[in-house]
């Protein structure tokens, strides 16, 4: 049993305020009852939870796309520093969330929040080279040649050869990097062992999903059902 506005919000139907908002209408009735109150405790295989006279969908899997603010990390829990899950909005909260993959703390910019393992494994697979796109800021300006250095794959200090890249630059010291691997701090260490800095990186996509840009840093939103189709194909 979980409260109704919990399922609505848990299932990405309604959030709690909209579920309010709904009952305050008199738009869901629960077993022909006509809901007063957003707080009482239903059980959806068993109860029969109408919204305008029709059955939902209550969905087992979530998927939300979270604008990752500096200073947070990729995690679940961390007993000193505020996690990816801590930072989600109320709303979006449920048993079960994990990130698709990490960005590093000062990283910002889109993180995949879901409870699907399945999918997210998947998506993190290396075999499945799932493109991520990243707009990056470097200290010092690129050089000749250096560009299609890190398209054709650096050699990294630890003598790891770094998978071709996309590169596009917008200026000397900006551009796109697309990644097809998730090496531990791979972008950085790229522009390291050309002996330049990483100054700024935001990602903006990860396997074809955009970082909606009226979506504010520490702001989340669930997936359209189109990009969530990208996320579990
Ligand atoms: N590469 C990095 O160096 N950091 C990230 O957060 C992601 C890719």
């Amino acid at each position: 049993m979980e409260r109704l506005d919990k399922l609505f919000s848990s299932s990405a139907i309604f959030t709690r305020k909209e579920c309010l908002i709904a009952v305050k209408k008199g738009r869901i009735t629960v077993n022909g009852l006509v809901c007063k109150s957003p707080s009482i405790k239903v059980d959806h295989l068993k109860d029969v939870i109408l919204l305008d006279g029709k059955a939902l969908e209550f969905k087992k899997f979530v998927y939300i796309m979270l604008n990752k603010p500096n200073g947070v990390v990729s995690a679940t829990e961390d007993g000193n520093q505020p996690t990816v899950i801590d930072v989600l909005p109320s709303d979006f909260k449920r048993d079960g969330l994990f990130p698709c993959g990490r960005l590093d703390k000062d990283t910002v910019g889109l993180v995949i929040i879901t409870n699907d393992g399945v999918s997210a494994h998947k998506k993190l697979a290396p075999k499945s080279k799932t493109e991520k796109v990243y707009y990056f800021e470097i200290a010092d300006e690129i050089l000749d040649g250096q560009a299609e250095e890190i398209e054709r794959g650096v050699t990294l200090k630890d003598g790891y050869t770094v998978s071709p890249c996309k590169l596009k630059m917008l200026s000397k010291t900006s551009g796109y990097i697309t990644l097809t691997e998730g090496k531990y701090h791979e972008i950085k260490r790229i522009f390291g062992s050309l002996g330049n800095k990483v100054t700024y990186l935001k990602r903006i996509s990860f396997g074809g999903i955009e970082l909606d840009p009226n979506l504010e840093e520490g702001k989340a939103r669930y997936l359209t059902k189109q990009e969530e189709e990208l996320f579990t194909k």
